[in-house]
């Protein structure tokens, strides 16, 4: 099936803000998480069927270091995935993680866990 898109900014927020002054993201803006640890983003996503599914997070990083989140879905073990820099904060990228859902609702949480915080982040798409 297509994948379904949805949006950072239409997702629950904590410690970060909705921008839009970086062109080339989709919809109405994006994701600035504020430059901590523990700054978070979850989406609550549905799933046709049970079992993996690939995942892909479109973000921006305009500097050179990585910005690590820990991906959880439905407040499960914590996968550390990397963000590396994209070369600039209007360079756009998707990256592709496989995760285990289940049928129906599922909560997928994108949390930073260093002090710079997340990427910008634009979406999910699923
Ligand atoms: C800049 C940029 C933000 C970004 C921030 C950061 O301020 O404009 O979009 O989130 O750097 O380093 O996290
Ligand atoms: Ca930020
Ligand atoms: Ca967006």
């Amino acid at each position: 099936p297509a994948p379904t898109d949805y949006q950072a900014e239409d997702a629950t927020i904590s410690q970060g803000v909705v921008e839009s002054n970086h062109a080339g993201f989709t919809g109405t803006g994006f994701v600035n998480y504020d430059n901590v640890a523990g700054s978070s983003v979850q989406f609550t996503v549905s799933a046709a069927t049970a079992g993996t599914h690939e995942v892909k997070l479109r973000f921006a990083n305009g500097t050179t270091t990585d910005r690590p989140m820990d991906l959880t879905v439905n407040g499960g073990a914590a996968t550390n995935v990397s963000f590396p820099g994209t070369g600039a904060w209007t360079t756009w990228v998707e990256k592709t993680v496989t995760v285990s859902l289940a049928a129906g609702a599922n909560t997928i949480r994108a949390t930073a866990t260093t002090a710079n915080g997340g990427p910008n982040l634009d979406r999910i798409s699923i």
